[in-house]
């Protein structure tokens, strides 16, 4: 409470000093109550940003609202650096909520803590409700994303007083391949990144389209043998019943609300399964937690648990699917279309408008054609080429792809001449084999973390913690101390 009068203070005073009628908008604050559950510290606040950075005639100086998260509790005033979370494809309370590492350094750091929205998602929807229209959803790239950042750091900072204030951003997952983007493109603003399970390689379309389903298999396998034996075994009922077109009985069985009655139906439920299981590998947390979706602690260990328990391996692979689908044990049925929207990226995009919106990045910069096949995994072959994926996006979106954009852009691999760039990545994580493992350079450092889940070390301590994560994020602090000591010698 404390510090947020302080800081309502400071914007006062900001306003005054400048004296320009500009400022109060940008300072709108939210009229909407936080929900419930969220971290008071934090101050909800909107940021006039420009609609289209790099088209000077078509929108003129169109502007919309950018939705931030700010918080100055810890922050040495004047002097402290810049936390700057680049946003991703989702509401920005979501990630503030689940990225806890972020504000214990800043109190350790004395850093200023900024969460910012990615245009296009939560409330930061340039044209509203219109905005997934196809007319309006063309400002949706990574290349407008990087520059409202980037406008926003270098206008906050001014009116802040944090102008000889190290920036160093953070990302997990698309968030951390912005934090990786956003020290490659603007050096100038930015001194140093931490990207959390940033998969920069596969997504940019290096790499084998094989390795996601591998990687989510291999942690049931680990956790026993024949837990994948069993997954494998129900998938291989399903489709024997599937050709025999017994459709009642695999209603019954998977306690569907409507029964299939054609191959579409049942390519929808496997990816409906297959999608579970993807989300148990990447949230396979020490503890419970509800980020992408209500999770109990150890969820692999408990889906294979499930999975062995039963006696007939059709059910127990419902109720395995269940942990994610049934959390809150009120589902009567399974309606598969509602649960589980097939989109561009077969890792899953979520539901709702933000479901659109990753689709739409999915269709055109950020590549995702992984695809199951039933030999080097568990799951039934479910092929994602370059072509099915340009056939889609042409009839969803009315874009072609451009393979290839994406690593032209942002250099791939190629990252020999980029610094100051710590890439982790948990061992449990299928989106890990994506990134970079290896250090690069002195400056551009792999840390890895057995036992860790999807950008684990971005989440608050918790006594759950493996050492693994509590050794990577004293590291982790380490250098962001270093880059942060050495960037303000600089200035001085
Ligand atoms: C801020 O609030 C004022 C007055 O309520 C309103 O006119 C303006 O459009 C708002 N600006 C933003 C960016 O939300
Ligand atoms: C842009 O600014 C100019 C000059 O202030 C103004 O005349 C024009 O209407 C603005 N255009 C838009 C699209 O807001
Ligand atoms: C295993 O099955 C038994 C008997 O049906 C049940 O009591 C137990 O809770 C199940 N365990 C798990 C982990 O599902
Ligand atoms: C959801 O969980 C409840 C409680 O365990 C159970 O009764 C119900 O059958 C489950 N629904 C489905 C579709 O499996
Ligand atoms: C997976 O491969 C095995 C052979 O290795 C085959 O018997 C089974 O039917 C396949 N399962 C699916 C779902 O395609």
């Amino acid at each position: 409470m404390e510090g947020l009068w302080i800081f309502l203070g400071f914007i006062l005073t900001a306003v005054c000093v400048h004296d320009t009628t500009a400022l109060p908008t940008k300072w709108n604050q939210s009229r909407g109550r936080p929900r419930s559950g969220t971290d008071p510290q934090f101050k909800e606040m909107f940021f006039t940003q420009i609609l289209d950075h790099f088209n000077y005639n078509s929108l003129g100086n169109g502007t919309f609202s950018q939705r931030y998260l700010i918080t100055d509790q810890y922050w040495r005033r004047g002097l402290g650096p810049v936390f700057f979370y680049t946003g991703n494809e989702g509401d920005v309370w979501d990630f503030a909520l689940n990225s806890g590492f972020m504000v214990e350094l800043a109190a350790k750091q004395e850093a200023l803590v900024i969460f910012a929205e990615h245009r296009y998602y939560g409330k930061s929807l340039p044209f509203g409700q219109e905005s997934f229209n196809i007319e309006n959803v063309g400002l949706l790239t990574v290349e407008q994303a990087l520059a409202d950042y980037a406008i926003m750091i270098s206008e906050l900072k001014e009116e802040l007083g944090a102008q000889k204030c190290p920036v160093i951003v953070f990302g997990g997952s698309y968030g951390g391949m912005l934090s990786v983007y956003m020290r490659i493109r603007y050096p100038n603003i930015v001194t140093g990144a931490l990207a959390a399970s940033a998969p920069i390689l596969s997504t940019a379309g290096l790499g084998d389209s094989g390795q996601f389903f591998r990687d989510v298999t291999a942690d049931f396998e680990n956790y026993k043998p024949t837990c994948k034996d069993a997954v494998k075994a129900a998938f291989q009922k399903l489709q024997t019943l599937a050709q025999k077109q017994d459709y009642a009985r695999i209603q019954s069985a998977f306690s569907l609300c409507k029964a299939p009655s054609s191959d579409k139906d049942i390519h929808q439920l496997n990816g409906f399964l297959r999608n579970a299981f993807t989300l148990m590998a990447m949230m396979d947390y020490p503890y419970d937690t509800s980020f992408m979706s209500k999770m109990p602690a150890f969820p692999v260990k408990v889906a294979c648990e499930v999975m062995l328990n039963g006696t007939e391996v059709l059910s127990a692979l419902r109720d395995t699917v269940g942990i994610v689908y049934n959390s809150t044990g009120e589902q009567i049925c399974f309606d598969l279309y509602s649960l589980y929207v097939e989109c561009a990226d077969p890792t899953g995009c979520g539901l709702g408008f933000n479901s659109y919106a990753w689709d739409y990045q999915a269709c055109t910069e950020v590549e995702m054609c992984f695809e199951s096949n039933n030999v080097t995994d568990m799951f039934p072959p479910m092929p994602f080429t370059q072509s099915m994926r340009m056939e889609y996006c042409a009839k969803r979106w009315a874009v072609v792809p451009r393979p290839g954009w994406l690593k032209t852009q942002y250099w791939g691999n190629a990252l020999s001449t980029a610094s100051n760039i710590i890439f982790s990545n948990g061992d449990l994580d299928p989106w890990a084999n994506g990134g970079i493992r290896k250090s690069l350079s002195k400056s551009l450092i792999a840390i890895n973390i057995a036992d860790g889940a999807h950008h684990l070390d971005l989440r608050a301590s918790n006594k759950y913690d493996p050492a693994s994560v509590v050794k990577a994020r004293q590291q982790e602090a380490t250098i962001i101390a270093q880059w942060v000591k050495a960037a303000r010698e600089k200035t001085l």
